[in-house]
């Protein structure tokens, strides 16, 4: 083989066929969402109003794999399979006997991940007869893969995008609206919930949460509606499996495997759709094994929103003002207010329930990097691979380029996986604040997420516990 290799590509006809459902292969149990009212577990019927049935199937399925729809498999084909790249000037730029490779996601129109489960939303949703969907955003990734997935499906799209973004990062907001979305600065006086935090604050700057909050009450009120969510729910990162699954082949192709698998960690569906499918061969199930293949698995998360390394593991609602069901997650608490870095797809006070239950059970790490370290880090990545990185998707590229740095120190050879979820080229607004010496690191005060955590609610009823195992070390036990 050519051991200059450099891209890893597979044909449109090597498109995964089926979404690999981690569910299935889990050695323990998941605690059930809870209704916000009666906080008792909720059923299918609960979630009707906001979700079609095969995406609330898909929500609870423990099938291992489910088949990708060929309407769905047919828009994939407009940018996927995306290319696995050997980072070999990084490589050289670190000087590391590592051998780094990233799975580019930038590839995709609106420059993400996200439409790997906004076309598949958009797809179940219209099958049932849906005509419009409402969804949240913070600075506006997941709106536009969700307006371009409505657009190609002829689905219409109300977008609550929290407003500080609106008014300080127009751009997304003029890509959702060319994709024919309707963007609304949320809060908005279209809901109840938006004109109470109006009435009490006609200033106010929006969050993410209270934006969730006005998507699901806009939906819960209109039957041809339903709500749309990009990340932390099981069908999120069952979707996002195409990117593991794909990478899992190219590996292959390099004739490698990852003993580091890394991503950035929101809600946690970029991070668990690349790394469930070697997951699986950690979990050493008949069929899924890769001849005893154990890679570390790392989640990397801001300093400025510890949600995995400083949070608890609790359940928590996934909106600021508690109207969605709560889930069992490892959380700051759904007061909790991060600071404004500019990795804005970080800024969530959870995780996904699948997510917080592997890093309990021990099976995958974490880490958490503060903006400035990070950012520095996507300059070294930019100068040498060419290609400006979302700033969310530079946290992992920070845990890569530190373990390369390791094993340039000690002299070791390891081959670093890493998901490289989004381009940066709506965020240069950031890249100046470090060029021009304004960006800043920020950590919250101990006593200030005691006080977040002190609102979580209370949960009288003990459903069968996750069992207590030991947690918080890098790549998993
Ligand atoms: C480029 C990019 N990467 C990562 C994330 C984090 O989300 P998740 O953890 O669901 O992948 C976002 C969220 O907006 C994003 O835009």
């Amino acid at each position: 083989m050519d051991d200059r290799r450099t891209q890893f590509l597979l044909s449109e006809k090597e498109l995964p066929q089926a979404w690999y459902n981690l569910a299935a292969d889990l050695p323990f149990p998941v605690e059930p969402p809870l209704h916000p009212g009666t906080l008792q577990p909720i059923g299918p019927a609960d979630l009707a109003p906001l979700f079609p049935m095969a995406l609330i199937e898909q929500e609870v399925s423990t099938r291992r794999f489910v088949d990708i729809p060929g309407e769905v498999l047919d828009v994939y084909r407009m940018w996927r399979p995306t290319p696995l790249v050997r980072a070999r000037r990084l490589e050289a730029a670190i000087g590391t006997p590592a051998r780094i490779y990233y799975k580019y996601e930038g590839t995709s129109p609106p420059g993400s991940h996200k439409p790997n489960t906004a076309v598949a939303q958009a797809y179940y949703n219209k099958k049932e007869g849906i005509r419009r969907l409402a969804t949240e955003t913070g600075a506006g990734q997941w709106g536009s893969a969700l307006s371009m997935a409505c657009a190609a499906f002829g689905l219409e799209c109300s977008v609550y995008m929290v407003r500080v973004s609106y008014e300080q990062k127009p751009y997304r907001r003029s890509l959702m609206q060319v994709y024919g979305a309707d963007v609304v600065p949320s809060p908005s006086p279209r809901t109840a919930v938006g004109r109470a935090i109006l009435e009490q604050n006609p200033d106010s700057p929006g969050s993410l949460g209270i934006a969730i909050s006005e998507a699901v009450e806009d939906a819960a009120g209109h039957a041809d509606t339903h709500y749309s969510l990009g990340s932390v729910l099981n069908h999120v990162l069952l979707h996002q499996t195409v990117i593991g699954l794909e990478a899992r082949r190219q590996m292959e192709l390099a004739g490698d495997y990852p003993d580091y698998v890394i991503g950035c960690c929101g809600g946690g569906s970029n991070f668990g759709g690349l790394s469930f499918p070697f997951l699986a061969d950690r979990l050493e199930k008949k069929g899924q094994t890769a001849g005893g293949k154990r890679p570390a698995v790392i989640a990397v998360e801001p300093s400025a929103c510890p949600t995995l390394t400083r949070g608890t593991y609790a359940y928590d609602f996934g909106d600021t003002v508690g109207v969605t069901p709560l889930v069992k997650m490892f959380t700051l608490g759904h007061k909790f207010v991060p600071a404004g870095i500019h990795a804005g797809g970080l800024r969530y006070h959870g995780d996904a329930p699948l997510v917080s239950a592997l890093y309990k059970h021990g099976l995958i790490g974490a880490a958490a990097h503060p903006q400035v370290a990070v950012f520095e880090a996507a300059r070294l990545f930019t100068r040498a691979e060419g290609i400006l990185p979302a700033p969310e998707s530079a946290h992992a590229i920070k845990q890569a380029v530190d373990i390369a740095v390791r094993c340039r120190e000690e002299n070791r050879e390891a081959v670093i996986l890493f998901g490289l979820s989004g381009h940066g080229h709506f965020d240069l607004a950031a890249y100046d604040a470090l060029l021009n010496g304004t960006l800043a690191d920020y950590e919250h005060p101990e006593e200030e997420l005691r006080r977040a955590l002190a609102e979580l609610p209370q949960v009288p009823v003990a459903w069968p516990a996750a069992g207590e195992v030991a947690a918080g070390r890098e790549g998993g036990g």
